[in-house]
């Protein structure tokens, strides 16, 4: 069997066996995903919304186009990811509107999503909002695990990313930056576009002008770039600078953030 036939095969019984979860509190509809075989990037959801269950796409209502947009302006081909959710359904509040899924039943379709995970293997998993965090990592703090990769016991070398939901971004507007800036580095993770941190020394002092090249391309690539002078206290032999008569400067140091992790 050719391998393309055989991951057909394991997504159609995957998505058979899924449809039969009991989900007493959830519309009938079920949303499988949009689903790219071979894709790098998978993008991971909560669950269906009111558009969804309609047009029987995932994401495709108000968060779901500020997801697309964000994806376009942060150079994610949307070509190359497939898209799905925790729950391939739709939650029901008293009054038929949107609620968020329980404990019980992210349970309930963990064992699903994680096999859809396992069957497709991407290179990286974007995992948007703290429900699809809590799913794989039994944890929900997504503003202090947000935008920093981590790998998963019985995924491989996947990539696991998590970052903010995208309504997160649409009711409070100030999240904008930071889910642009984990998707920003989404795509550097997956074109490989990183600097290793761990190659380099631990204090860099740039000798040459191919190390000071090094150090500005790091800089350039970061989110933040800091600048650090320190004047007045006493001079180390080799770093003293005159910069007047009244002032020594002692140490310039620059340094840049990459993505969390202070460097220089
Ligand atoms: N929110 C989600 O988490 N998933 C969708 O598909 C739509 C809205």
């Amino acid at each position: 069997m050719l391998i393309a036939e055989r991951l057909t095969d394991n997504l159609a019984s995957l998505e058979k066996r899924w449809q039969e979860v009991p989900s007493p509190g959830c519309g009938k509809e079920f949303v499988f995903g949009e689903i790219r075989q071979n894709t790098p990037l998978l993008l991971i959801g909560e669950a269906l919304g009111q558009e969804e269950t309609e047009q029987l796409k995932p994401f495709i209502g108000e968060a779901g186009r500020r997801l697309r947009v964000t994806l376009e302006k942060t150079g994610i081909d949307i070509t190359q990811t497939s898209i799905v959710n925790c729950i391939p359904r739709r939650p029901l509040g008293a009054k038929g509107e949107n609620r968020t899924p329980t404990d019980e039943e992210l349970k309930a379709h963990a064992p699903f999503i994680k096999e859809l995970v396992s069957i497709l293997n991407p290179k990286l998993v974007l995992l948007l909002g703290g429900k699809a965090l809590k799913v794989f990592f039994g944890r929900e703090g997504i503003m202090d695990e947000r935008g920093q990769e981590a790998t998963l016991a019985g995924f491989g070398s996947t990539l696991f990313v998590p970052t903010l939901h995208p309504a997160a971004t649409l009711y409070r507007p100030s999240n904008i930056g930071m889910f642009e800036n984990d998707l920003r580095w989404t795509a550097r993770l997956l074109r490989g576009d990183v600097v290793d941190t761990a190659k380099l020394p631990p204090f860099p002092f740039c000798r040459t002008p191919e190390e000071f090249e090094f150090f500005l391309d790091g800089m350039l690539k970061s989110e933040f770039i800091y600048f650090d002078l320190e004047a007045g206290a006493t001079p180390p032999a080799r770093a003293i600078w005159h910069w007047d008569s009244r002032t020594h400067i002692i140490l310039v140091s620059f340094g840049w953030i990459e993505h969390g992790v202070p460097y220089g």
